[in-house]
């Protein structure tokens, strides 16, 4: 084997094609997405409407650097977004190909926000222990994800500062534990908080109270500490809102957005900034010091406005609501028949079940259990550190319809009684 996959002592069967909520591997065995991959695949597979924009961009422009041109790919993709941010605040968007880079230009932006003010001392981030932004060093060096930060953590900056309970300790708990993080750091010192609006894959679907992000903001404007929204997984519709932050009515400074953006059809990410991010760097340096090869692909944006035109005019919001509230509601039923199950959370058709820590391996036998019975379910970890492999999400595609989710609800329910026994 000459790819290198995620577990180097697996053999990985191998998929063969893709049609709507469901995956064929090389025997035509189906595996319905009951993930939407990792929570990206918003419109499922082979979507009738996304293939043939793919098609004609190929024959009109597939790529120029950006250095070199402007797309009116890019530029409307860019005014879609403008339009659909929570209060028409993020005007200006930076393309990149994944979440990862999106974090790590939403760091860049933010130290440069305060250097282009003469404040270049401002370059610590603060974000929570429970939270995953990212692989790359930067992004990561924000995550406290445990699993995944703990092979590097002699190599990360140390920014997960935060370890209130966002479910179970008071709002006051968790106000004054920011504030005095920020005054032991030193409010001259700190760039930017960064937080997931509702932690994923390192707190399953794990949501604050609706004061939450009200309080947090004007915490961070009354010490001049950027708020930037991790909303990679959360954002363009997977809780049900385009926004996860609209449920809180809270506009962040910067946002980051990739997962549902390509849906799974182009690689591409971005990082979204309101004009009062802006207006410093370009009166400044003029020139946003970040980017890639790819950035701005026209390929990639003109599938992602595509994709966001889809979910609007097949109104796949009200969709994501109404499956992602059977799903959740069933799940609830469940725990009182399934005493192995802890909380079930989550908004839209980002739902999170998290089991008793206790029963060690759970998790990763359901999740193996439900693959064989053709259904994909995506891990996720609990506890105050992330140490708890103990939780999975359901994140199926937004256009799943009634009989599919009735499907990965049975085949959910038949691997979890398949595990039990
Ligand atoms: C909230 C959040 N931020 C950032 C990322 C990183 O995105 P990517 O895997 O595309 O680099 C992820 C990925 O799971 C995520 O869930």
């Amino acid at each position: 084997m000459h790819n290198i996959q995620p577990l180097l002592t697996k053999t990985y069967l191998k998929a063969k094609s893709a049609r709507g909520v469901y995956i064929y591997d090389e025997s035509g065995k189906p595996y319905l997405d009951g993930s939407s991959g990792a929570v990206a695949c918003s419109l499922g597979h082979s979507h009738p409407k996304v293939l043939p924009v793919i098609k004609d961009q190929l024959d009109k422009l597939q790529f120029v650097y950006r250095s070199q041109f402007g797309s009116e790919e890019a530029e409307q993709l860019a005014t879609k977004l403008f339009e659909l941010s929570v209060g028409k605040s993020h005007g200006h968007t930076f393309f990149v190909n994944s979440g990862s880079e999106a974090i790590e230009t939403a760091m860049k932006v933010a130290l440069q926000y305060w250097q282009e003010q003469g404040k270049p001392e401002k370059k610590h981030f603060i974000s929570r222990w429970k939270s995953y932004h990212g692989i790359t060093v930067g992004a990561l060096s924000l995550s406290g994800h445990a699993l995944r930060r703990q092979r590097f953590e002699n190599s990360l900056e140390k920014y997960p500062s935060l370890h209130a309970d966002l479910e179970n300790d008071t709002l006051e708990t968790q106000t004054k534990e920011f504030i005095a993080v920020i005054e032991k750091t030193g409010a001259k010192h700190i760039a930017a908080f960064v937080a997931e609006p509702i932690v994923g894959a390192a707190g399953t679907a794990l949501a604050p109270s609706s004061e939450y992000y009200k309080e947090i903001k004007k915490i961070c404007d009354q010490y001049e500490i950027l708020f930037i929204a991790d909303e990679v997984m959360t954002g363009l519709g997977r809780t049900g809102k385009w926004f996860a932050m609209e449920y809180w009515n809270t506009i962040a400074d910067i946002v980051t957005i990739g997962k549902s953006l390509g849906a799974g059809y182009a690689p591409i990410a971005a990082t979204m900034m309101t004009e009062k991010v802006l207006a410093p760097i370009k009166k400044g340096s003029g020139l946003i010091m970040s980017g890639h090869t790819y950035s701005g692909h026209p390929l990639s944006c003109a599938t992602a406005l595509k994709v966001l035109q889809i979910v609007e005019e097949d109104n796949l919001l009200a969709n994501v609501n109404e499956k992602g509230a059977f799903i959740k509601n069933r799940l609830i039923e469940w725990k009182a028949k399934y005493e192995s199950i802890d909380v079930v959370r989550g908004k839209g058709l980002m739902i999170g079940v998290e089991f008793d820590p206790a029963m060690k391996g759970l998790q990763a036998k359901l999740i193996d259990q439900c693959f064989n019975n053709g259904l994909l379910v995506y891990p996720s970890v609990g506890g105050p550190y992330g140490k708890d492999e103990n939780g999975i999400l359901i994140s199926p595609p937004f256009i799943i319809n009634q009989q599919e989710t009735d499907e990965l609800l049975a085949k959910l329910e038949q691997s979890l009684r398949e595990v039990l026994s």
